[in-house]
């Protein structure tokens, strides 16, 4: 028995450091299982972080393909990097990754990390539901301009035509729109980011109930958070009942238990008009879009498998050749200051 527990031992060493076996260095580092492992300890600390993960990995794959280019703090061109764009309010998950990386070391790109970490925070808020293998052997770029994000990030008052649009450069179709969007079933928005529905002046249509409610919970957020432009939740159904019954809110077919969870509940609070951004709206302004939200609202299933196919698809996204890749030893900078 000591044998079998020395033996059990030695292996999950192996997986953890390099084995040399028969004098050739083979690494065998349980990537995937680190990277599991670290993203499930870190939503259990700060539920937050999952959503911030699956944010994450598209806002990464977006901008220049999948290259860990979001994560840097300074590249050989300067510090305005990703992070400083208008479209990355709120990003987060950085620590963790840095954690992450530590773990795993020099032979594992950033780039995997993040499509790693985001696939574990999916499986993990939808209690096992989402669940899809990804590729690894993913490049570190050297490039990352705030300039340049914004110029690709979708923005949150961006026209119908203007989300086709965007998701057709990338390749992905409108349908694939309207299920990428449902990651908005999760997390939080800054009021910046909705603000322009609660103006008279620029407002698309909203349910009153749910505008009223959201107006005063506005102000009492400001308050507690102490800050002009404070975080809501996304999604209606991971706010109180009381500010739930003011909206109108109609919880059928959602499980309202289920805070936090990655799930279909979005096409529930879209078809009823109570969602934040303008871009979730839009998509009720055409019927295709419609149409697919209504199927998505009814079929929790479908949704799940559809989102795991977008998520393996985004996380396919190639980096954009012409520029020099790595795999960076810190996430925040690249490995050399190449042109300074
Ligand atoms: C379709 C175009 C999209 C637009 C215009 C958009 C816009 C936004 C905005 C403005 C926020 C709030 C930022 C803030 O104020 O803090 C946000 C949050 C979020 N978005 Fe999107 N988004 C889009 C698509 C996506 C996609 C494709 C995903 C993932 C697959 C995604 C996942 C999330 C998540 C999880 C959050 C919450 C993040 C957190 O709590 O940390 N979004 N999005």
């Amino acid at each position: 028995m000591a044998k079998v527990n020395a033996g059990a031992a030695l292996l999950s060493l192996c997986l953890l450091l390099a084995c040399s076996a028969g004098g050739t260095k083979a690494a065998y580092v349980d990537v995937e299982g680190t990277v599991r492992t670290e993203v499930e300890k870190a939503i259990k600390s700060n539920p937050g972080i999952g959503a911030a993960l699956v944010r994450l990995v598209f806002h990464d794959c977006w901008v220049n393909g999948c290259d860990g280019s979001v994560l840097l703090d300074k590249t050989p061109y300067g510090t305005n990097t990703e992070k400083k764009a208008i479209n990355n309010i709120g990003l987060d998950g950085f620590n963790l990754i840095d954690t992450i990386k530590y773990k795993l070391g020099d032979g594992v790109s950033c780039a995997d990390i993040v499509v790693f970490a985001a696939r574990d925070a999916a499986r993990y808020l939808s209690n096992g539901k989402i669940a899809y293998s990804v590729p690894s052997g993913r490049k570190d770029g050297i490039n990352s301009s705030a300039a340049a994000a914004d110029a690709v990030l979708p923005q949150s008052t961006f026209e119908f035509q203007q989300l086709v649009d965007n998701f057709d450069k990338k390749k992905f179709t409108p349908r694939e729109l309207v299920i990428l969007s449902g990651a908005h079933s999760i997390g939080v928005s800054h009021l910046s980011s909705f603000q322009d529905r609660l103006n008279k002046s620029t407002a698309t249509p909203i349910d009153d109930n749910y505008k009223q409610a959201l107006v005063a919970d506005v102000e009492a957020q400001k308050k507690s958070q102490n800050t002009p432009d404070p975080i809501e939740k996304n999604n209606i159904r991971d706010m109180s009942s009381s500010f739930q019954t003011t909206a109108g809110y109609d919880p059928t077919g959602v499980n309202t238990a289920a805070k936090g969870a990655l799930d279909n509940s979005y096409y529930h609070a879209n078809l009823q008009n109570r969602v934040l951004f303008k871009s979730d709206w839009v998509m009720r302004t055409d019927t295709d879009a419609g149409n697919a939200m209504a199927e998505y609202m009814d079929n929790a299933t479908k949704w799940n498998n559809d989102f795991a196919a977008a998520m393996v698809k985004l996380s396919k996204l190639p980096a954009e050749s012409s520029t020099r890749y790595e795999i960076r030893k810190n996430c925040r900078v690249t490995n050399q200051n190449y042109y300074y």
